[in-house]
């Protein structure tokens, strides 16, 4: 992936460009904005300062969240599909990041493609941060280490183990591995490789990881065992029923059940990005167990947002 140019901006795009100290910070102002939840006192952190974002795609929590992060800091979001901007009718996403830095304070977007995420940032004159990509998802791994981090203490040594579809999210997962000093084993079948690049990459620098194709190997002594949707969107096997069945029948060994969590350790906990599908990716049993911190992690992105918006302003809290 190319690097951002402007390097005077704070963009967030992705955890590997991000310094580890940086990182630790973002977390520990999310962390601290939870512990004191005063919204009179956080809405003079960024007062009248205006948040957009775009989406190509659907979203729940990302939308919900920053639309709440910016009103609790005191600010206020403009929110647009691609399809209602003229960015949607062909305007170009120069245009577009030259047009919106003259009015508002930064941009979030959800992209198709992770190309046109890095083409608004070297156009935009405001932070661009990244609500998800078909490249990488970085707001939803921080506040998923987040919450690894309330229930161990620290993250660094504990055995992360991400079981199913290689995808977006797995990738951010990849770029924090050496930054937060955990190990990160991946359990997908031999056919899908779409985080091969990524893995390659962060070894080079040192990150601990391997790549398993039998689920029950990998999840031996995990501390954390992650799953994500096996169709994410824009996916082409989501809407066409050979291709969708195909996938289900490589993915399903790698199912998150009781019977694969038995192998982790006793004290080890669940996690999902969510929307979870109950019945392919994991279980009901296992995703409603008391092992589940999903909607903890749901809730962090709220904290985590806010930080985010806090750190790509320089502002201090
Ligand atoms: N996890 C996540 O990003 O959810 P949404 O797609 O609902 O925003
Ligand atoms: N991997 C999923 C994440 C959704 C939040 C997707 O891209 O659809």
């Amino acid at each position: 992936m190319k690097k951002i140019i402007n390097k005077k901006i704070r963009h967030f795009i992705d955890l590997n460009e991000i310094e580890k100290s940086q990182l630790q910070e973002i977390i520990k102002i999310a962390r601290k904005l939870k512990k004191n939840h005063d919204v009179n006192k956080h809405s003079k952190l960024l007062p009248h300062k205006n948040l957009m974002m775009i989406f190509e795609k659907t979203s729940t929590r990302t939308r919900t969240s920053f639309e709440v992060a910016i009103s609790h800091l005191g600010g206020n979001a403009v929110v647009m599909n691609k399809n209602d901007m003229q960015l949607g009718k062909g305007e170009t996403i120069a245009d577009t990041a030259k047009v919106l830095s003259r009015y508002v304070d930064f941009v979030m977007i959800r992209a198709n493609s992770h190309e046109a995420i890095l083409e608004l940032a070297k156009n935009s004159q405001v932070p661009v941060i990244n609500g998800l990509s078909d490249f990488s998802h970085p707001c939803q791994v921080l506040a998923s280490l987040m919450t690894i981090e309330e229930v161990f203490g620290k993250i660094a040594g504990k055995k992360l183990v991400w079981c199913g579809d290689q995808n977006n999210v797995l990738n951010s997962y990849i770029h924090a591995t050496k930054e937060f000093g955990y190990e990160l084993a991946i359990a997908s079948p031999e056919e899908i490789d779409f985080s091969v690049g990524e893995i390659a990459k962060a070894r080079k620098k040192g990150a601990k990881i391997s790549l398993h194709h039998d689920a029950k190997k990998a999840v031996k002594d995990a501390d954390v065992i992650i799953t994500d949707t096996w169709f994410s969107m824009g996916d082409e096997s989501e809407n066409n029923d050979a291709l969708r069945q195909k996938k289900i029948n490589l993915l399903s060994p790698f199912q998150v059940n009781e019977a694969l969590m038995k192998h982790a350790k006793k004290s080890a906990i669940f996690t999902h990005c969510l929307p979870v599908y109950r019945g392919n990716e994991a279980t009901a049993e296992v995703v409603d167990s008391s092992r589940s911190v999903i909607f903890d992690e749901a809730e962090n992105r709220l904290h985590i947002q806010k930080a985010i918006l806090l750190w790509v302003s320089n502002s201090k809290f």
